[in-house]
């Protein structure tokens, strides 16, 4: 794939997805800045592309946070002269309640960092991409960003809005040479899924089942079509969700 001396930010890159994603852009000659709230898990990931003989630079930012966002694309920028591809990864939740039993602080929580944490991503790359006159964005949103999602409210909410976000920002800069798509994974092994089933076992048999391929996604799957878009192999794609769910939207 065609990301070689791509500079490229993977936000909530300590874990998960965002890992897979950081480790997979480095295998293929991209210069990663692995950026995590949690920025032990964000060194030890750059320690791992290192010794492969790879690039990145772990900065501690959470999504949420404004200045944190405009922080982490200026040091990247003034390090290393431009930024290529910004993937917004980081995520939180679901919390499994009925919408009336919803509380509010996990709703401001999760729309926080899985929906304004994006937009912040967005208009700050995006102003770079413009003065720079390039740029890809690949945003992370979820099976639950295009069908129903019961028991997951703000989850649901922030990921059909990732989704809007990716289609219409595609079209206001689809001339400017900055494409911008989504990934739409269903359920997929990680830190996140493990929370869920811990919370409520019983939903281990119960998402499978509805899993035409019976068994869960593995991150370094989801990895591999995230650095695909971000590739120079996909140039005439954009403003599009990809679906890895292993049938589940069937
Ligand atoms: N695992 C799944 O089944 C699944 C399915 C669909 C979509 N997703 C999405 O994939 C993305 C990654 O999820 P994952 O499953 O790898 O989860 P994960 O919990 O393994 O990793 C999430 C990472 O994001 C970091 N993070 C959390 N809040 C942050 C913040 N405010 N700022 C910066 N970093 C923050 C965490 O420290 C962690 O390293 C999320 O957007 C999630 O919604 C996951």
């Amino acid at each position: 794939m065609e990301v070689k001396n791509k500079i490229v930010i993977v936000t909530g890159a300590g874990s998960g997805i965002g890992k897979a994603t950081a480790l997979h852009f480095a295998k293929h000659g991209a210069t990663v800045v692995v950026s995590d709230i949690n920025l032990q898990s964000a060194e030890k990931v750059v320690q791992e592309i290192v010794t492969n003989n790879g690039k990145a630079l772990p900065i501690k930012a959470n999504v949420a946070v404004f200045d944190e966002v405009e922080n982490l694309i200026h040091k990247t920028v003034t390090e290393y002269g431009q930024l290529d591809v910004l993937v917004n990864n980081a995520g939180i939740g679901p919390h499994l309640l009925r919408t009336h039993e919803s509380l509010i602080k996990d709703w401001n929580a999760v729309i926080a960092v899985n929906q304004t944490g994006v937009f912040y991503g967005m208009k700050l790359a995006l102003q770079q991409f413009l003065e720079q006159g390039f740029g890809n964005i690949v945003n992370i949103a979820s099976l639950a960003g295009l069908k129903a999602s019961p028991n997951n409210i703000s989850y649901s909410a922030s990921k059909f809005a990732v989704v809007g976000m990716t289609k219409s920002a595609a079209m206001e800069y689809a001339t400017k040479n900055i494409r911008i798509n989504a990934v739409c994974p269903g359920y997929t092994e990680s830190a996140l899924l493990t929370q869920l089933i811990n919370a409520k076992p019983e939903m281990d048999n119960i998402l499978k089942s509805v899993i035409p391929m019976k068994r869960y996604g593995k991150a370094e799957e989801i990895a591999d079509a995230v650095v695909w878009l971000a590739s120079d192999n996909t140039k005439f794609i954009t403003g599009q969700t990809i679906t890895l769910d292993g049938g589940t939207s069937l």
